[in-house]
Protein backbone atom coordinates (compact mmCIF):
# COMPACT_ATOMS: atom_id res chain seq x y z
CA UNK A 1 0.00 0.00 0.00
CA UNK A 2 1.55 3.38 -0.82
CA UNK A 3 1.68 6.29 1.19
CA UNK A 4 -1.32 8.75 1.92
CA UNK A 5 -0.68 11.91 3.53
CA UNK A 6 -1.71 11.97 7.18
CA UNK A 7 -2.39 14.06 10.29
CA UNK A 8 0.62 16.22 10.29
CA UNK A 9 0.15 17.31 14.60
CA UNK A 10 -0.09 13.52 15.16
CA UNK A 11 2.59 12.77 13.14
CA UNK A 12 4.62 15.19 15.43
CA UNK A 13 3.65 13.80 18.57
CA UNK A 14 4.73 10.35 16.95
CA UNK A 15 7.99 11.78 16.17
CA UNK A 16 8.89 13.38 19.76
CA UNK A 17 7.83 9.65 21.55
CA UNK A 18 9.37 7.30 18.60
CA UNK A 19 12.19 9.69 16.98
CA UNK A 20 13.54 12.27 18.84
CA UNK A 21 15.76 10.69 21.14
CA UNK A 22 17.91 9.79 18.19
CA UNK A 23 17.53 12.50 15.50
CA UNK A 24 17.09 15.98 14.67
CA UNK A 25 15.16 17.65 12.00
CA UNK A 26 16.23 21.27 11.95
CA UNK A 27 19.17 22.94 9.21
CA UNK A 28 22.30 22.51 10.97
CA UNK A 29 20.96 20.87 13.66
CA UNK A 30 23.48 18.04 15.63
CA UNK A 31 23.38 14.71 14.52
CA UNK A 32 22.54 12.46 17.81
CA UNK A 33 23.20 8.56 17.51
CA UNK A 34 20.88 8.67 13.85
CA UNK A 35 21.85 11.62 11.65
CA UNK A 36 19.88 14.91 11.67
CA UNK A 37 17.54 14.35 8.93
CA UNK A 38 17.02 18.03 7.47
CA UNK A 39 16.85 17.27 3.51
CA UNK A 40 16.32 13.93 3.74
CA UNK A 41 12.95 13.92 0.72
CA UNK A 42 14.56 13.25 -2.51
CA UNK A 43 17.76 12.02 -1.69
CA UNK A 44 19.69 9.09 -1.65
CA UNK A 45 20.19 7.07 1.89
CA UNK A 46 23.72 7.85 3.80
CA UNK A 47 24.37 11.24 2.70
CA UNK A 48 23.64 13.33 5.41
CA UNK A 49 26.87 15.27 6.01
CA UNK A 50 29.09 14.56 8.75
CA UNK A 51 27.39 11.58 9.61
CA UNK A 52 28.66 7.63 10.24
CA UNK A 53 26.68 5.59 8.44
CA UNK A 54 26.84 1.53 8.01
CA UNK A 55 27.71 0.49 4.55
CA UNK A 56 24.49 -0.90 4.35
CA UNK A 57 22.48 1.94 5.05
CA UNK A 58 24.95 3.38 2.08
CA UNK A 59 24.49 1.04 0.04
CA UNK A 60 21.29 0.54 -0.11
CA UNK A 61 20.89 3.58 -2.13
CA UNK A 62 17.57 4.27 -1.84
CA UNK A 63 16.22 7.31 -3.05
CA UNK A 64 13.88 8.46 -0.40
CA UNK A 65 10.44 9.89 -0.83
CA UNK A 66 7.17 8.95 0.39
CA UNK A 67 6.88 5.64 -0.44
CA UNK A 68 10.22 4.55 -0.16
CA UNK A 69 9.77 6.23 3.82
CA UNK A 70 6.30 4.50 4.03
CA UNK A 71 8.29 0.88 3.14
CA UNK A 72 11.10 1.36 5.56
CA UNK A 73 9.72 2.88 8.90
CA UNK A 74 7.37 0.00 8.71
CA UNK A 75 10.16 -2.29 9.26
CA UNK A 76 13.91 -0.74 8.92
CA UNK A 77 15.66 -4.21 9.67
CA UNK A 78 13.64 -5.67 6.79
CA UNK A 79 14.18 -2.74 4.79
CA UNK A 80 17.54 -2.17 5.15
CA UNK A 81 19.46 -5.72 6.45
CA UNK A 82 22.53 -4.21 8.72
CA UNK A 83 21.35 -1.01 9.49
CA UNK A 84 22.19 -0.21 12.96
CA UNK A 85 18.76 2.32 13.22
CA UNK A 86 17.75 0.26 16.78
CA UNK A 87 14.37 0.63 16.24
CA UNK A 88 11.43 -2.02 15.54
CA UNK A 89 8.93 0.06 12.88
CA UNK A 90 6.19 1.75 13.28
CA UNK A 91 3.74 -1.45 12.24
CA UNK A 92 0.61 0.96 11.49
CA UNK A 93 -0.18 2.11 8.41
CA UNK A 94 -1.45 5.61 9.40
CA UNK A 95 0.99 6.27 11.81
CA UNK A 96 3.61 5.79 9.38
CA UNK A 97 1.32 8.31 6.95
CA UNK A 98 0.98 10.83 10.10
CA UNK A 99 4.60 11.15 10.61
CA UNK A 100 5.97 11.25 7.00
CA UNK A 101 3.50 14.19 6.51
CA UNK A 102 5.25 15.94 9.59
CA UNK A 103 8.63 14.65 8.64
CA UNK A 104 8.06 15.97 4.95
CA UNK A 105 7.29 19.86 6.76
CA UNK A 106 9.99 19.62 9.08
CA UNK A 107 12.67 18.10 7.08
CA UNK A 108 11.97 20.32 4.50
C1 LIG B 1 17.59 4.29 18.90
C2 LIG B 1 17.89 5.32 17.93
C3 LIG B 1 16.96 5.52 16.75
C4 LIG B 1 15.58 5.65 16.74
C5 LIG B 1 14.62 5.53 17.91
C6 LIG B 1 15.24 5.98 15.38
N1 LIG B 1 16.35 6.02 14.59
FE1 LIG B 1 16.42 6.45 12.59
N2 LIG B 1 18.40 6.01 12.55
C7 LIG B 1 19.17 5.70 13.65
C8 LIG B 1 20.51 5.36 13.23
C9 LIG B 1 21.66 4.95 14.14
C10 LIG B 1 20.52 5.51 11.82
C11 LIG B 1 21.70 5.23 10.88
C12 LIG B 1 21.60 3.78 10.40
C13 LIG B 1 22.83 3.20 9.74
O1 LIG B 1 23.79 3.91 9.42
O2 LIG B 1 22.79 1.96 9.56
C14 LIG B 1 19.18 5.91 11.42
C15 LIG B 1 18.78 6.15 10.11
C16 LIG B 1 17.55 6.67 9.75
C17 LIG B 1 17.15 7.06 8.41
C18 LIG B 1 18.02 6.96 7.16
C19 LIG B 1 18.67 8.32 6.92
C20 LIG B 1 19.52 8.42 5.68
O3 LIG B 1 20.12 9.50 5.50
O4 LIG B 1 19.62 7.47 4.89
C21 LIG B 1 15.88 7.56 8.48
C22 LIG B 1 15.05 8.12 7.36
C23 LIG B 1 15.47 7.45 9.87
N3 LIG B 1 16.50 6.90 10.60
C24 LIG B 1 14.23 7.85 10.35
C25 LIG B 1 13.75 7.55 11.64
C26 LIG B 1 12.41 7.83 12.09
C27 LIG B 1 11.36 8.54 11.26
C28 LIG B 1 12.32 7.34 13.36
C29 LIG B 1 11.11 7.29 14.26
C30 LIG B 1 10.00 6.51 13.76
C31 LIG B 1 13.62 6.79 13.72
N4 LIG B 1 14.46 6.94 12.64
C32 LIG B 1 13.94 6.22 14.95
C33 LIG B 1 18.75 5.67 14.96
C34 LIG B 1 17.42 5.74 15.38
Amino acid sequence: MPYSKGDVSKGASLFKTRCAQCHTLGAGEPHKVGPNLHGVFGRQSGQAEGYSYTAANVNKGVHWDENSMFEYLENPKKYIPGTKMAFAGLKKDKDRNDLIAYLKEATA
